[in-house]
């Protein structure tokens, strides 16, 4: 596998970091995933901007150039890894870079530590139409999960005790109210109408959340940003997940109580299904 790492291609093996990176150290830095369907990706400039935010709330200073050459050397890499056919993510990853370890920022400052990977990845078609499982804990995460930090520890320890429970997912909860998961955001349906987190500093704002919104209106069906209150979930038509390696996920129980029928609902297939024609089109316009 080759891999981008501070300007220069190299095979994933000798791709070596300092031990006084600050993303080592600290977790200061930002990252994102990108999906890419036969060559194209998918959402691109929303990835982009999202990141460029997330480095200007951190204040770490990558050049507007080097921001802009990310997607080329993302294609480059897709090419040389041979996978510009099918489904693939390409993880991007910013920190503030090496130096001494002082809690406060370099001064002067270093070069920020650029590494871009590229992946296969195998959308689970079988599970958006079957649905999945998830349990409900509670959300103690920091209150800046709007910034798409590497500092991904809550996350994982959720995504271990769903691992530990037997279930794909977490759904977690702060103060009364379901935020999102781990790694995507979450819906909730009620009587035809779809409810979500308001885009704040107690979720990540989505991509794929951003093109949930759009296809909705698309297809009419109403969608609001308001909290869902943890002890209503259960009575929910249907729940669903969106994300970009996460597409969108019927979740069809939750803490071992049914939702809806059992099985993924019509809001949720039809998005779905459109999701999944919306990004097998990016793979047309984008490629090559
Ligand atoms: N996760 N919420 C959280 C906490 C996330 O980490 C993610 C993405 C999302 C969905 O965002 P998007 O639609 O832009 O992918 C919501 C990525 C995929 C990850 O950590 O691998």
């Amino acid at each position: 596998m080759l891999v981008y790492l501070n300007g220069d291609y190299v095979e994933e093996s000798q791709a070596k970091v300092s031990v006084n990176d600050r993303g080592f150290i600290f977790g200061d830095g930002v990252y994102e995933v990108i999906r890419v369907v036969n060559g194209g990706f998918f959402q691109a400039i929303p990835h982009l901007t999202r990141l460029k935010e997330g480095l200007s709330l951190l204040r770490i200073d990558l050049s507007e150039q080097e921001c802009e050459s990310l997607l080329d050397i993302a294609h480059y890499l897709l090419k040389e890894n041979d996978l510009t056919e099918g489904h693939a993510t390409v993880y991007i990853q910013v920190t503030r870079g090496a130096a001494k370890r002082t809690h406060q920022f370099p001064n002067p400052a270093v070069e920020p530590t650029v590494f871009i990977s590229v992946n296969r990845l195998v959308p689970n078609h079988e599970l958006h139409q079957k649905g999945a499982s998830a349990i409900t804990i509670p959300d103690v995460r920091w209150t800046r999960c709007n910034i798409k930090s590497v500092n991904l520890l809550p996350n994982i320890l959720a995504k271990q005790r769903a691992e530990d429970a037997g279930v794909f997912s977490t759904i977690m909860i702060r103060d009364g109210v379901v935020t999102e998961t781990q790694n995507s955001n979450t819906f909730l349906v009620n009587d035809g109408v779809i409810y979500t987190f308001p885009k704040s500093n107690y979720i990540l704002a989505g991509i794929t959340r951003d093109v949930v919104f759009k296809m909705a209106k698309d297809l009419g069906i109403e969608i609001r940003e308001e909290p869902v209150a943890e002890d209503k979930i259960y009575d929910m038509d249907e729940v669903f997940l969106s994300g970009t390696t996460t597409d969108i996920q019927g979740i069809t129980r939750i803490d071992g109580i049914t939702i809806g029928d059992g099985s993924p609902g019509p809001v949720t297939l039809k998005l779905v299904d459109k999701l999944k024609n919306e990004m097998e089109q990016s793979g047309k316009v984008i490629s090559g």
